[in-house]
């Protein structure tokens, strides 16, 4: 059984399940702790317990631990990439992508440790100087999803310890492998005990035991818009530091003057690949009325030919659903998508493959009214609805009428509408003829609106969140 790391020790517990393979349920992945509250507790003691001697290490220690952390993670990506695809179902190119960019992070970060810096100002009184220094913010609990199972908790843990914080890390319960393979490396990159806690388990009693407890200075969450709301009001009342990472309901706006083949790459890419299970994705494709029947056309077919399957297949373009929940969730949106009128031109069956999984064939809403649930509820599958809009400005006025504001992305040949896009879109990440989804890991990520809350995460930014400024004034 793969355990509970608490300071420094593997912990067994007393619950564990049984990890299957969404591309074949067949397969077992491995076998999993379910930690608990106690769990919980221990890590967080630990945690805190390290916190001192942590903030007080060298930088040089710091950098040097993450830095042999990302090079066993870029090292041996091909494997665990493989891990990753047999626990979540994105292909084995997305998988091995996604453990390149982990490390990829932790490298950065490393030389983040080494980039501290204050400023030392005049004070206004004479005779007095001004130091204005940053420090860590003490116990870091972090949350993180099934989609991104080792990049998102990569660019959380790798900040987090460059900053001098100790940590707690609840990886999602539906998909702890890359998770615990991470924490295994981390383990034995040379970190003082009680500085990295895993504690696999439920939300709704580890995730919990974490955002209730006042021992955790900061709580940093990606998951989804309920969870992130309720997070907010625990950490509300404990006053304690909160960073959330919620939905998205993108739109990608394709413009009369767009280049069809560019628009048609993006779409496709920015709606399914990660199976749609990215809040980056574009699940709102508006399209204005002098490229609107082509571009539909166009869609269709490429949509049509992708090809879904084992994620470890190498012709597998679209991976199975992670989940049976998700699965769930994404066959009861497109029965509402239906009743709501729209029309499936493309896909939303479940082929049939030579092993059991939870796939299902891309889909492609047609002629959608923006207002329909379908095209406002973050659904998180291989979904799109594809809205028609008279000209660029009411394809402005669709992009931005939604309650999230994650990213979005407009395809046009013309400098001056994408100029006017970049300005007024209501969105933390804009892309021009580029998917939404896909991010670069040294620059800062997250959204407006009901899309992200607290701090940017990622790149130099990410600092702001893991560390709070001190002020000191000195008389000498
Ligand atoms: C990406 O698009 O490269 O959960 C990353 C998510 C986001 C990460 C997206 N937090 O999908």
């Amino acid at each position: 059984m793969h355990t509970n790391l608490i300071n420094g020790e593997w912990v067994d517990a007393s619950e564990a399940q049984e990890l299957r393979n969404p591309s074949d349920l067949d397969e077992v992945v491995g076998v999993y702790a379910i930690g608990n509250r106690e769990h919980a507790d221990t890590a967080i003691s630990a945690a805190r317990h390290a916190a001192r001697g942590w903030a007080r290490s060298g930088i040089q220690l710091r950098c040097d631990a993450l830095d042999t952390i990302g090079t066993e993670l870029l090292v041996r990506r091909e494997e665990l990439g493989a891990l990753l695809s047999r626990e979540e179902g994105k292909t084995l190119a997305e998988g091995i992508g996604e453990f390149t960019r982990a490390g990829h992070i932790f490298k950065f970060h490393a030389q983040q440790a080494l980039r501290a810096q204050g400023e030392l100002v005049p004070s206004v009184r004479p005779g007095l100087h001004v130091e204005v220094t940053r420090e860590p913010v003490g116990v870091a609990g972090l949350i993180t999803p099934w989609n991104f199972p080792v990049a998102i908790p990569a660019w959380k843990i790798a900040p987090a310890l460059a900053c001098g914080n100790t940590v707690v890390f609840k990886p999602a319960e539906f998909a702890p492998a890359s998770a615990w393979a991470l924490a295994e490396i981390i383990h034995r990159s040379g970190l003082p005990a009680g500085v990295f806690n895993l504690v696999m388990g439920r939300g709704q009693e580890v995730g919990r035991a974490i955002a209730e407890d006042p021992r955790v200075n900061a709580l940093s969450f990606t998951g989804s818009a309920a969870t992130g709301q309720r997070l907010a009001v625990t950490a509300a009342h404990q006053l304690k530091r909160v960073q959330l990472e919620m939905g998205g309901k993108n739109p990608l706006v394709v413009l009369d003057d767009a280049d069809l083949q560019q628009a048609v790459d993006c779409a496709v890419q920015s709606a399914f690949f990660s199976t749609g299970q990215r809040c980056t994705a574009a699940s709102r494709l508006i399209v204005t009325a002098g490229i609107y029947a082509r571009f539909r056309d166009a869609l269709l077919e490429r949509t049509r030919s992708l090809r879904v399957g084992h994620a470890l297949v190498k012709t597998t373009q679209i991976g199975p659903v992670a989940n049976a929940a998700q699965l769930d969730t994404n066959l009861r949106y497109l029965d509402i998508g239906r009743q709501e009128g729209a029309s499936l031109a493309c896909g939303g069956d479940r082929p049939t493959l030579p092993t059991r999984g939870h796939y299902l064939s891309p889909a492609v809403f047609v002629d959608c009214d923006n207002a329909m649930r379908i095209c406002q509820e973050e659904i998180f599958g291989p979904v799109a609805a594809l809205i028609h809009a008279r000209d660029a400005e009411h394809a402005l006025e669709l992009a931005n009428a939604t309650a999230f504001g994650l990213s979005a992305g407009v395809c046009t040949s013309s400098l001056h509408l994408a100029q006017h896009f970049k300005r007024e879109l209501r969105a933390g990440m804009v892309m021009v003829n580029a998917p939404t989804a896909g991010v670069d890991y040294h620059v800062p990520f997250g959204g407006t609106l009901g899309s992200s809350f607290g701090p940017r995460e990622q790149g130099t930014h990410a600092r702001e969140f893991f560390t709070q400024t001190k002020t000191t004034y000195v008389n000498a």
